[in-house]
């Protein structure tokens, strides 16, 4: 096919745009200058959104006594997980992007868990060579050393305005007081209760009496709220140190784990540069390794800058956007790792050229195989991981997305701590070219080393555009990145907040190859003209949990949307 014109000048306009300086509250300069007479230097209230009513709450209770949108985001974190643990939690990890108002600094906290010393492959395969399922996602040995109480106290110190204490405050209240557990928590307790019978504490503290707690019952974690209250009197060495290490080295060893008190005693929370491009005028911040995430969203945008997909008819503008998605996915399988041990071609795969070049392998009306690896059945994302976005009165913002991996993570309590462990060693490549729970491949660039970071796709994200910004994030496995770049694409189409969490969402992610669709996405028509090119559409239940919050510069109006698909999330504006 010859390529024509129009993606040379449309590439060589993303290289002009990719120029454009920024002001300090973050908007493009040059917009800024011709806007400047009507744009809001800054919100005035603020938003959250949540995937937990209790949670947004806390964060809000915290801006009210004078705390910034990093204040709220420790508040919000901490009580999702009381509220929340299915999804994320103490014993878990986050990846975080935030934005600081008074000089547009832009910064992404990476709190992602890390592979014990003794991290040993041989534990998660079966004598036949198989990838064991269990040790992978279940008990001690799934569970990474847990990175959110670093991320959090780390955030705490540099970009707080209140002390721990006082962000942690509606956590260890709510724990200590008790809450009504939700429709969603008493059914991924009840979906999990094979696996948590299997740890006494798991059995103790989710099936009090041998069963999921009621509805309506007041529910009650003494133990946590211990473990948030010695996190806030003691910042790290609270949990990495001391009482609560010793208990968890304790408990996991009973279990067959294998972490040591110097695996708790050396993790870090890292602060890392974020991924900054700029699509249609718009600066897009997003998550770098050792998050997937951020790298296969510019890569797709990049791509998808050579086209306007508003010319198109919408089976064209899902095959672009598929076909964008299938190559960014093949680079994330061969190349993405964590970065303090791997050398990734960062200036390559994120260059306009490369994309320039991914470009013109896209048939105009054609699906490409993807043939090059073996296939991989993908898994339905379930109720696991969780995201939220924050933007506080002067214009600060947090995008947040936290998670113990799988629903409920490993199903092991640690006894006396409280914390429910994560099981995101299945987010290494464990058994080389063999799918995770979310069918994802890896190479050696993922593969788990002591003290190695598990390649994540958690992509929480800023886009700030010149007079609209947008704080976006979605749980959801591998379909994380495709639900966040559909979002940062309708949300640049003009879209509001409730449109954008509401909007039906696609995925595709090279292996398996197919299109995975939500219900009601594509009309008859769009589907024919999808299978008459080569695809084969695929329908899937779950599609995340996208919490939303955006700020219109000129009217001055905040929204918060919470995805209509779960009841239980809030997006409140104060
Ligand atoms: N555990 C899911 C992720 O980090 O991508």
């Amino acid at each position: 096919m010859s390529f024509p014109l129009n993606w040379r000048v449309l590439s060589l306009s993303l290289l002009l745009v990719g120029s454009t300086a920024f002001a300090a509250d973050g908007a493009p300069k040059t917009a800024a200058a011709v806007h400047s007479a009507t744009l809001q230097p800054r919100p005035g209230h603020a938003a959250i959104a949540s995937a937990n009513f209790i949670a947004t709450n806390a964060g809000l209770e915290v801006l009210a006594k004078g705390g910034n949108a990093f204040d709220a985001a420790i508040a919000v974190a901490s009580t999702l997980s009381v509220v929340e643990p299915e999804s994320s939690g103490i014993g878990g990890g986050f990846m975080a992007v935030l934005h600081r108002a008074k000089d547009g600094h832009d910064i992404f906290i990476d709190a992602r868990e890390t592979a014990p010393a003794a991290v040993d492959r041989k534990d998660y395969v079966n004598p036949d060579g198989s990838p064991n399922r269990d040790t992978a996602l279940k008990g001690p040995l799934s569970a990474g050393i847990p990175g959110e109480p670093a991320g959090l106290v780390l955030i705490a110190k540099r970009y707080g305005r209140l002390s721990l204490q006082q962000s942690l405050a509606p956590a260890i209240r709510i724990a200590r007081d008790g809450f009504k557990p939700d429709a969603r928590l008493r059914g991924a307790i009840a979906g999990e209760q094979k696996d948590l019978q299997r740890w006494p504490a798991s059995v103790a503290k989710y099936l009090p009496d041998g069963k999921p707690p009621a509805e309506g019952a007041i529910w009650r974690d003494p133990d946590q709220a211990r473990a948030w209250e010695l996190i806030a009197a003691h910042g790290d060495d609270g949990f990495y140190r001391g009482e609560t290490a010793q208990k968890l080295i304790a408990a996991v060893h009973a279990a067959g784990g294998n972490w040591t008190l110097a695996d708790l005693a050396n993790y870090r929370a890292k602060e890392r540069t974020p991924i900054v491009l700029n699509y249609r005028g718009y600066r897009v911040v997003t998550a770098p390794p050792p998050s997937s995430g951020g790298v296969a969203i510019a890569e797709i945008l990049n791509i998808l800058s050579g086209f306007d997909l508003s010319k198109m008819d919408q089976a064209h503008r899902v095959h672009t956007i598929v076909e964008a998605m299938r190559r960014a996915f093949r680079d994330h399988n061969d190349y993405l790792g964590d970065p303090d041990f791997v050398k990734m071609p960062l200036d390559m795969l994120l260059s306009p050229y490369y994309a320039d070049g991914l470009r013109q392998s896209i048939l105009p009306d054609k699906a490409t195989p993807s043939s090059m690896l073996p296939r991989a059945e993908a898994n339905e994302p379930g109720m696991h991981t969780t995201h939220f976005s924050i933007i506080d009165a002067d214009g600060n913002m947090a995008a947040v997305t936290s998670t113990v991996n799988y629903t409920m993570g490993s199903t092991f309590v640690a006894e006396g701590t409280g914390v429910l462990l994560n099981d995101e060693m299945d987010d290494f490549a464990l058994v080389p070219n063999k799918p995770n729970v979310y069918g994802l491949l890896g190479s050696t660039a993922n593969a788990p080393e002591p003290g190695k970071r598990m390649l994540s796709s958690m992509s929480p994200s800023i886009v700030i555009g010149a007079d609209r910004t947008a704080v976006i994030g979605s749980p959801g496995g591998s379909t994380i990145i495709t639900q966040v770049l559909e979002g940062i694409l309708h949300f640049i189409d003009g879209e509001s907040a409730q449109q954008i969490t509401a909007h039906k969402r696609f995925h595709h992610q090279y292996m398996p190859d197919e299109v995975m669709v939500e219900d009601g996405t594509f009309d008859a028509a769009t589907s024919d003209a999808l299978t008459r090119m080569g695809y084969t559409l695929k329908q899937r239940e779950s599609w995340g949990f996208m919490n939303v919050v955006t700020w219109d510069r000129k009217t001055n109006k905040l929204d918060a949307a919470s995805d209509p698909r779960r009841p239980s999330g809030l997006g409140k504006v104060q």
